[in-house]
């Protein structure tokens, strides 16, 4: 990586929000996607699940056309929430979003404009809010502890993808006092094992998964005899209206587009096996 690209490292705070012993949903970053957020705060209440059994693993803001009104509606929502590399940028009045793209890369450029738009409609109240969320969090299912976190356990802006190799997650693992990891950051849902250990993604709320459907993704845990079990779950939802507001908006169109075809603009995140999947609608297995 890029000895220029700017590094955030992970604060400490790590709140515990207790013991579950019922299904949990997960949500990745939301991304200023308010019709994102409004549809899987519909699904959560026709499952039957309360706030206090939802986790969002942060950037509620990103790409999208309301950042203020999604962060707004996450935070009366009361669910569980952890800083995103967004939230830390916006918190502490960085000029940049901390997302760990390469300088110049195209990721970089659009960022300045998104980040742009958003650091000028969130306010001084909804900054104070995220920087008063902990970067991670700790609760147990089953008997395991389950560490969430936004990049990686060590480093909030990092990538980690299916095809990361296995010593990077062992790496991982060896800072996390726990065996299953939540992760989000990446935008692209899978779950990955590691002998007993588990590094789960539920994908991102507010962008499609670059596998050439609108869908969005986030994810279920519950307890499964003495173990836990993960459920990808796709979520379909007004996509069009948010790519809309977002031209509307003056956004940049590569992603109001993906928005509808479900392709990001740029993929210089991926490794080459993830930039290879590029358009084949993901068939999750729980
Ligand atoms: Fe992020």
């Amino acid at each position: 990586m890029d000895a220029c690209v700017v590094r955030i490292p992970a604060a400490p705070e790590t709140r515990d929000i207790g013991a579950f012993d019922a299904p949990v949903l997960i949500s990745g970053g939301v991304c200023s996607n308010l019709e994102a957020l409004t549809a899987f705060l519909d699904a959560a209440g026709r499952a039957g699940i309360p706030p206090a059994r939802i986790v969002h693993t942060g950037d509620v803001v990103a790409y999208g056309a309301d950042p203020a009104g999604a962060a707004e509606r996450l935070r009366q929502s009361g669910m569980h929430a952890i800083q995103g590399n967004v939230e830390e940028s916006l918190a502490r009045g960085r000029p940049e979003c901390g997302c760990g793209f390469d300088p110049g890369s195209p990721c970089d450029t659009l960022s300045a404009d998104w980040y742009g738009y958003a650091d000028a409609r969130i306010g001084a109240g909804l900054r104070a809010w995220m920087g008063g969320l902990p970067h991670q969090l700790v609760f147990t299912m089953a008997g395991r502890r389950i560490r969430v976190v936004h990049g990686g356990v060590t480093e909030i802006s990092r990538f980690l993808y299916p095809s990361t190799p296995d010593r990077d997650f062992e790496a991982e693992f060896a800072a996390a006092s726990a065996d299953i990891v939540i992760a989000g950051h990446g935008s692209i849902p899978f779950t990955k094992r590691l002998g007993a250990r588990i590094w789960h993604n539920s994908g991102a709320l507010g962008l499609p998964a670059n596998d050439g459907t609108p869908r969005v993704w986030y994810s279920r845990l519950e307890p499964d005899g003495d173990g836990v079990r993960f459920t990808h779950v796709p979520l379909a939802y007004d996509h069009a209206t948010a790519r809309r507001k977002m031209l509307d908006a003056g956004l940049p169109r590569g992603y109001a587009d993906a928005l509808s075809t479900g392709l990001w603009p740029s993929l210089d995140v991926l490794p080459a096996a993830e930039q290879k999947r590029t358009g084949q609608p993901l068939e999750l297995a729980a």
